[in-house]
């Protein structure tokens, strides 16, 4: 299968890089409209640790929404599924990443799930630190670790930016501190402060392929054959990965491609084919709903061509 890919990786890469021109590259955070539209990077790891690269696969790009998939797995083992799930559930919306909707509508107001924007905040919350400062040191630390261990950093020119412009999330917080989901000893600038930094940790495809390939193996690390995570809570993120890892595409990514996925505004997608492979793929031009369009186009070709569907 690897010899397969890389012979055929490149050429695949290059057709799909066409997709780009049907998307755009986010702008409502200023600096992400900086990233080169039409670039488009892929990594997959194979279970031994072997990658094959195409494309773009050295361009280094901000996680974004797929942070929440490694908070989620600290918020879980900090507090437990009992501790994670009494503030955020356990369905997916068919809203926008950012909707306030159902906040209102639905009592007793907590985000349905822990990867739209309020979920995640709220699931930022519940990471240990004593401090801001502390809390993004240990979240820094565990996706370092999950990514082989990398020194993984903030990208601060894209935190700056985020921080500055993100009404709507500050209000998604603030919202849910009314709601009681933050509770009275939770600072809400100071959690949206981590949120929006684990959000600006930045990785390159590899990386992204390597913390993939943590959870397709259960979550062990590949190299060292070490245990990360627990298999239970790897469970419950690849779930709400194949839930609601492509927001309210997931129905149909899930249709057309088939494996658990997460997205990013920045245009990165982390996928995995459960025990076999971890995949880091980066396309800055985002479709209507959020997901790289030459990404999620070059994930169609290789699930197909390699029958990767869990179907
Ligand atoms: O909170 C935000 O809006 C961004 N930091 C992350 C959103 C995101 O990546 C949604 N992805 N498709």
């Amino acid at each position: 299968m690897l010899d397969e890919l890389r012979a055929k990786l490149p050429g695949w890469v290059e057709a799909s890089r066409a997709k780009a021109r049907e998307g755009d590259v986010a702008s409502y955070i200023p600096e992400l409209a900086k990233a080169p539209r039409e670039a488009l990077g892929v990594t997959v790891m194979a279970a031994d640790g072997q990658t094959v690269s195409a494309g773009d696969a050295e361009l280094r790009f901000t996680m974004q929404s797929i942070s929440k998939v490694f908070t989620l797995l600290l918020a879980l083992m900090d507090n437990g599924e009992e501790g994670v799930f009494a503030k955020v559930g356990k369905e997916p919306t068919g809203d926008d990443f950012n909707s306030m909707l159902k906040l209102e509508l639905v009592e007793p107001g907590k985000p349905f799930n822990p990867l739209i924007n309020a979920g995640a905040i709220a699931v930022t919350s519940l990471i240990r630190g004593d401090t801001p400062a502390a809390k993004t040191a240990r979240i820094l630390a565990f996706f370092g670790e999950a990514a082989g261990g990398a020194r993984l950093d903030v990208n601060l020119d894209v935190y700056r930016s985020e921080s500055a412009t993100a009404h709507r999330n500050r209000s998604l917080a603030y919202f849910l501190k009314d709601n009681e989901v933050l509770g009275d000893d939770v600072d809400v600038e100071d959690v949206l402060g981590a949120y929006f930094r684990h959000c600006a940790i930045e990785v390159d495809c590899g990386q992204l392929a390597r913390m993939a390939l943590v959870l397709a193996l259960g979550g062990v690390d590949p190299v060292s054959g070490r245990r990360l995570v627990p298999r239970r809570y790897v469970q419950i993120a690849k779930a709400f990965m194949l839930m609601c890892g492509m927001y309210n595409a997931s129905g149909e990514f899930a249709i057309q491609v088939g494996i658990p996925a997460k997205s990013g505004v920045s245009g990165g997608i982390l996928a995995l084919v459960p025990g076999r492979f971890g995949i880091g793929v980066v396309g800055p031009a985002l479709g209507a709903k959020g997901n790289s369009t030459a990404g999620v186009h070059l994930l169609e070709t290789m699930a197909a061509e390699l029958d990767w569907s869990m179907f």
